[in-house]
């Protein structure tokens, strides 16, 4: 199922027909009014714990989580993201508000292969959510998946049950020689080859470009709205308006309590996805995001 949103797109397109006069005034595309403004989508912050953590540390940050304000689920879709031998402590810990996800999975069946974790089992254990295509394991030279790996695994994720936080984003040097767009989209329709249609409403995108994760190096906002725009604009083209209009799609790298309202206040960021961060109490601050989000949506 799609996320919770205000108005159907047909509505939407009925509206801006019966009002054309504004719009006819107005320098905003209509397509990017209804891929963008008017489609409230459910607010999503993602906490990616990578490779940290033990088992009294993890006890000590989900008590922590667990003391916050409860989430208003119908607001803001909340998922954290354990090492995979703490993902059911964690789940037996935190509150029900808090959806838990594993980092990765294997590609298909379990079966004879050693170290992985299949999607099945991810389901078994009660979890509904995988981060797919992360930076780490596309670049780190230990891992190298490349981009038709990504997709297997995203197709075999989804048939399993599973919705997939699908990572994509460019290196320093491909932004600079100005491939960002080129390298999203390459990523992405990797992904369109291996997915059906319908899939797609179970996939969350995060766009993180590589040169600002872990770096403190955040992307500026106007950084982040285009590159959202141009994967919205690629959703809208190759897949269907109502995929555009309906997929959330969250900013990951060095996001902070400090620098998230301005990000999250752009039209096309639909949270985040947040390493370092997440693993200290003020990540409740970066969930708390959403009601920015709502303000600056009225
Ligand atoms: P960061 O990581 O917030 O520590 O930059 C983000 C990520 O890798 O998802």
């Amino acid at each position: 199922m799609f996320p919770a949103f205000a108005l159907s797109p047909t509505a939407i397109t009925s509206r801006i027909d019966k009002h054309p006069l504004p719009l006819h005034r107005s320098k905003t595309p209509r397509r990017a009014l209804l891929m963008s403004a008017q489609v409230t989508r459910k607010f999503f912050v993602g906490g990616n714990w990578k490779c940290n953590g033990t088992k009294q540390s993890i006890q000590e940050l989900c008590e922590a989580f667990n003391a916050g304000k409860n989430i208003d689920s119908s607001q803001v879709e909340v998922v954290v993201a354990p090492p995979a031998p703490y993902a059911m402590l964690t789940r037996s810990i935190l509150r029900q508000d808090f959806g838990v996800a594993l980092q990765n999975c294997w590609v298909g069946k379990p079966g004879a292969f050693t170290g992985e974790v299949a999607a099945e089992m991810i389901k078994d254990i009660g979890l509904d959510y995988v981060i797919l295509g992360h930076s780490e394991r596309r670049h780190l030279p230990e891992i190298k998946e490349n981009d038709d790996l990504v997709a297997r695994k995203t197709k075999y994720a989804i048939d399993k049950g599973l919705t997939v936080i699908l990572c994509v984003g460019e290196l320093l040097e491909e932004r600079e020689a100005g491939r960002t767009r080129e390298v999203n989209e390459r990523q992405l329709a990797a992904v369109k080859a291996r997915l059906d249609p319908a899939d797609w409403s179970k996939v969350v995108i995060a766009y993180e470009p590589v040169w600002a994760i872990g770096t403190g190096k955040v992307a500026t906002a106007a950084q982040a709205q285009e590159a959202h725009a141009e994967i919205r604009s690629w959703l809208h083209r190759q897949v269907s308006e109502t995929c555009a209009s309906q997929t959330r799609i969250l900013y990951g790298g060095s996001v902070t309590p400090e620098n998230c309202v301005e990000l999250a206040t752009q039209p096309d960021v639909d949270g985040f996805l947040v390493g370092g961060a997440s693993l200290k109490p003020t990540f409740l601050d970066i969930v708390r995001t959403h009601e920015a989000k709502t303000a600056a949506r009225v």
